[in-house]
């Protein structure tokens, strides 16, 4: 088997693992990036942008404040304190590297609003094209690194231990399947989020857990896996991967209205369309639930302004042959984002000797039962950074790995197949109905059923389908121990939040399977 060596090895190649690279310098650096690079990570993708404390009339306790009230009561106060409190400097990088933020005509950066912030904090690029802006400056900065290597094409399998001790990654290349072995002093996982394993869903294809069900398998500690926040404003046409219609569309005033035409969000929340996302999102589900339908109408907010002040949510709407300016957009809630996963510290140093995790894979416990948005990059940028900062300070971070040869077996290459996109597919409704916006014990031990016979096929043993199956059965595992409703999580059977449960959850993969 071709082995590879390196000072520390990323997995993963969105914002987090791309600034935990460049912060490494000048260690010798590896990041395993799964499709072509730029191309795979939701960090592309992301519209709304990055929250941060930077206008004049704003502070990071009040960002904190906002952050922990998102949280429904279980977010980490030291780790909310360090995220709001390293904004400011990490735009201020991204503004060195060359990231094109909007400005106002005074030269000022330009701050957007989004829900549940009390200022205008969102700082954006393009309108609502920022991850983009971001994941290119970032490639850009990369490729002045020689001594980082982005290796394309090549998805990690699982964790290489030495007893207990995290030595590196076995992979397999795409094209040919061929195993991999890469070694590090130093693994880092920033695989992303879990998108995929809901019917609905706007995160890319490759969001698949990776990094969570790797970690899991090694033995790592995970937490707060039950909560997954549902975006409530995906653009409904058909398409998979949902695209998004970012939430600042609502922050400038667009309302949602049913196709009887009645707004229905002011009689559910005072603060109506900009209450928190699990509200509205389930107050559209409601809808649906009833049989209507929902659209977005920005007619009287946005107008003509459309175009130019949402250029890639316009194309998305032109695309569908929609108009924005005259027409409501069709949206329903999709899953967006998990605030679980790999328990990280407030270095990014997860339970398992030699590996940190950064980015939507981590649990770093800022968003606690829900996430506030344009939290999730800040998040990435403020975790890539600590996790490279710690590994630096390490002594012997550069020493190359020792090679554990007799922990490696590849996994077996199983090529997708008719039965295996029928259990995707089968996995995706079940996530979706039982283990999504609205839950009960029942449908989420149905949900373990499932999760269990479709573990039990050969065709589970492929990648994909082994790593959704793992996630989705710890998510759901998760929801049941949790017997009320908070935040993202909510049980129509234990509808109430209850004090008992003020808490972040933590599980291994034992304690489930
Ligand atoms: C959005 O633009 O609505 C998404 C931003 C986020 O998920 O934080």
């Amino acid at each position: 088997m071709e082995t590879r060596t390196s000072d520390a090895l990323i997995v993963g190649a969105g914002i987090a693992g791309l600034v935990a690279a460049l912060k490494l310098q000048p260690a010798r650096v590896t990041v395993l990036c799964k499709t072509r690079l730029g191309k795979g990570a939701a960090t592309g993708w992301a519209q709304g942008g990055i929250a941060a404390a930077v206008g004049k009339d704003d502070s990071p306790k009040l960002h904190a404040i906002d952050t922990q009230r998102a949280g429904a009561g279980i977010s980490d106060a030291t780790i909310v304190d360090i995220l709001t409190r390293d904004a400011p400097a990490r735009i201020e990088e991204l503004l060195e590297l060359g990231a094109a933020f909007d400005r106002t005509d005074e030269g000022e950066l330009a701050l957007g609003r989004e829900a549940a912030h009390q200022r205008r904090r969102i700082v954006k690029a393009g309108g609502d094209a920022t991850g983009h802006e971001i994941l290119k400056t970032l490639i850009d900065a990369v490729a002045a690194h020689p001594s980082i290597e982005i290796v394309e094409n090549v998805a990690a399998d699982d964790l290489i231990l030495d007893g207990a001790r995290v030595t590196g990654v076995l992979a397999h290349d795409n094209d040919a399947g061929a195993p991999v072995a890469f070694h590090a002093a130093a693994v880092i996982l920033a695989t992303g989020g879990i998108g995929r394993l809901y019917r609905y869903t706007t995160n890319p294809v490759g969001a698949t857990g990776d990094g969570i069900a790797m970690a899991a398998r090694a033995g790592a500690v995970l937490a707060d896996m039950e909560f997954v926040q549902f975006h409530p404003t995906a653009l409904a046409i058909g398409r998979d991967p949902m695209p998004l219609v970012t939430e600042a569309v609502r922050g400038e005033g667009a309302i949602l209205v049913n196709d009887l035409g009645e707004r229905f969000m002011a009689a559910v929340h005072p603060e109506a369309e900009l209450a928190a996302r699990d509200v509205v999102a389930r107050a559209i589900f409601e809808q649906q639930q009833r049989g209507r339908t929902v659209g977005l109408d920005a007619r009287a907010a946005i107008g003509a302004r459309f175009a130019r002040a949402f250029p890639t949510v316009f194309r998305f709407c032109a695309d569908a042959g929609l108009d924005p300016r005259i027409q409501n957009i069709p949206v329903t809630p999709a899953a967006h984002y998990h605030m679980g996963g790999i328990a990280v510290d407030e270095w990014g140093r997860t339970s398992l000797e030699n590996l940190w995790a950064c980015g939507e894979t981590s649990a770093t416990g800022v968003h606690g039962a829900n996430r506030l948005a344009s939290n999730s990059l800040l998040e990435a940028l403020v975790y890539g950074t600590r996790v490279a900062t710690d590994i630096a300070s390490r002594e012997g971070a550069r020493r190359p790995a020792a090679r554990s040869m007799s922990q490696l077996e590849a996994a077996p290459h199983v090529p997708n197949s008719t039965d295996a996109t029928q259990a995707l597919s089968d996995l995706r409704n079940v996530m979706y109905s039982n283990v999504g916006l609205v839950r009960t014990d029942a449908g989420l031990r149905e949900a373990v059923a499932r999760i269990s016979e479709l573990q039990a096929l050969p065709e589970s043993r492929g990648a994909v389908l082994r790593n959704l199956l793992v996630v989705g059965r710890l998510i759901a595992e998760a929801a049941i121990e949790r017997r009320e409703s908070r935040g993202s999580h909510y049980r129509s059977d234990y509808p109430n939040t209850d004090e008992a449960f003020a808490k972040r959850s933590f599980t291994r993969l034992r304690d489930v399977a």
